[in-house]
């Protein structure tokens, strides 16, 4: 199997509609309601240098694409989507590592976060270093909220005057936050 984790480029958005096309059957298949991707919103994060994709022996493989709220304090990888052909081969750990990095690139100041009910993705998450928060955590920009209407559980957010829902939110520290982390223990190391 030949896997290429790429940056997306103009030359990727011929797979607009098939990424398309496998995130709508796959929130199908598990009975979620996932918000519907249009083409057009692929291909301009492709365009912009905001989107990850994998391919598969020149397949499509794979894709996440970076979303920021409040002015890029907040980034959202999101659509995250593995071809069914070709799960379980680490590919969406790849691609998550990828979107992540160019996130923190893209956005050093941005505390990057998801909301989710998959158990692979709250695995890979972990992996990278984000912790589960309270929803209030979250960016409170009324676009990304709107992203859960279509959701079946939207009542149950709604109850809940969006503090809580059957999702777990992640958040990662931003990079500038990361790298101030980043205790010096050189001194403490003491020689036998
Ligand atoms: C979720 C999804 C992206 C996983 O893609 P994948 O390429 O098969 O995942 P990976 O092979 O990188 O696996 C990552 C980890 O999750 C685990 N995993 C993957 N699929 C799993 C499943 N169905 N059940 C339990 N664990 C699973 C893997 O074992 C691996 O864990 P490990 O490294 O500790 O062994 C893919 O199934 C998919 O596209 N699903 C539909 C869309 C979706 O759910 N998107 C997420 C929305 S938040």
């Amino acid at each position: 199997m030949q896997i290429k984790i790429l940056v997306a480029q103009p030359e990727h958005t011929v797979f607009a509609q098939a990424i398309c096309d496998l995130i709508e059957e796959s929130a199908k298949a598990r009975g979620t309601g996932i918000a519907k991707r249009k083409p057009e919103y692929v291909i301009e994060k492709m365009l912009t240098g905001k989107a990850i994709i994998a391919l598969v022996n020149g397949e499509i493989g794979g894709f996440s694409y970076i979303e920021t709220w409040e002015h890029s304090k907040y980034v959202a990888n999101s659509g995250l989507i593995v071809n069914p052909a070709f799960r379980r081969h680490g590919l969406a750990r790849r691609i998550k590592a990828a979107i992540f990095n160019l996130s923190r690139t893209k956005y050093p100041e941005a505390r990057i976060f998801g909301i989710t009910t998959s158990l692979p993705v709250m695995k890979i998450n972990s992996d990278l270093g984000y912790r589960p928060v309270t929803f209030s955590e979250l960016t409170q920009d009324d676009a990304f909220w709107a992203g859960c209407k279509t959701c079946p559980n939207h009542d149950i957010l709604e109850r809940n005057h969006r503090r809580m829902c059957l999702c777990t939110a992640m958040m990662a520290p931003s990079a500038v936050e990361a790298r101030k982390m980043v205790v010096d223990l050189s001194d403490m190391i003491v020689e036998g």
